[in-house]
């Protein structure tokens, strides 16, 4: 079997071949998603809120982290696996490298993400030069909650856009390389994956990023509450976990999801 490198997914972005990724946060969940023939796993911060049953994800701890991302990571077998780095757990460059080494060193991580843009690019810069590969996180941004008011669309108008294109570039520069943008409108989301070489992954960012990642219980609807009007629940059609990863794998790489009801203008 060939494992799925940050080499597979630049090929994969130059051919114009979708990237699918999806959280996970267990053994078993690993399994079925390696079977699904997923490309990247993200072991995401959003643990705190479907699986600790926290608000947020700012309660979420380095600990956590990685004990979650080892869950996985001794499981997986081909796709590339993405640990967050928590909030407050990378606010100067030299905490950011202590965290990242335990998230790769006991989590078995292959890359770490980290929310933000410009304030980000020293830590970024310092991670890269040291070995940890990064994946940058733009948009809206989950630990930033109580500073943005609520989970919604950014980016909108030139002004709030254009700082979103320059913080990706600017991510790309300091040696990011992979990009998640969160909730913004596809136009904008189509004009950063033209503008980056590095594969920008989206959620809530139209069809035309270079992939797509869901939360798992968000696309399983096992999240009843709140789930955001940019996901699919492909367990109400598929009536198994199996069936329901194999189809959205299927409709990432065939480009049918999102649809313009998921997507944002
Ligand atoms: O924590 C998470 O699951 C994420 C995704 C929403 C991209 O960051």
């Amino acid at each position: 079997m060939t494992k799925i490198t940050i080499s597979t997914l630049d090929r994969m972005k130059a051919k114009g071949e979708k990237i699918a990724v999806i959280t996970a946060y267990d053994a078993g969940f690993t399994r079925q998603i390696e079977k699904a023939g997923m490309d990247v796993i993200l072991v995401g911060d959003s643990l705190g809120m479907v699986v600790q049953g926290h608000e947020s994800t700012l309660p979420v701890t380095v600990s956590d982290m990685v004990y979650h991302t080892a869950n996985v990571t001794r499981v997986s077998q081909r796709a590339l696996v993405i640990a967050d780095m928590p909030f407050m757990s990378h606010a100067t460059p030299e905490q950011a490298l202590n965290t990242a080494g335990r998230l790769m060193k006991e989590g078995g991580a292959h890359m770490v993400k980290i929310e933000g843009g410009a304030p980000q690019l020293e830590t970024v810069r310092h991670l890269t030069a040291r070995a940890v590969p990064v994946c940058g996180h733009l948009g809206l941004l989950p630990q930033s909650i109580h500073q943005l008011g609520g989970y919604c669309v950014q980016g909108r108008g030139d002004h709030a856009g254009g700082a979103i294109l320059k913080d990706a570039i600017g991510l790309q520069q300091a040696g990011a390389q992979m990009l998640v943008l969160e909730c913004v409108p596809a136009v904008l989301a189509a004009e950063i994956t033209r503008a980056l070489d590095i594969p920008v992954i989206g959620i809530g960012a139209g069809v035309d990023t270079d992939g797509q990642v869901l939360v798992l219980y968000d696309m399983l609807g096992v999240t009843i509450e709140g789930v955001p009007s940019f996901v699919h629940d492909f367990l109400a059609e598929e009536h198994s976990i199996q069936g329901a990863l194999l189809a959205y794998v299927k409709a990432v790489k065939e480009r049918t999801f999102p649809a313009s009801k998921h997507t944002f203008t």
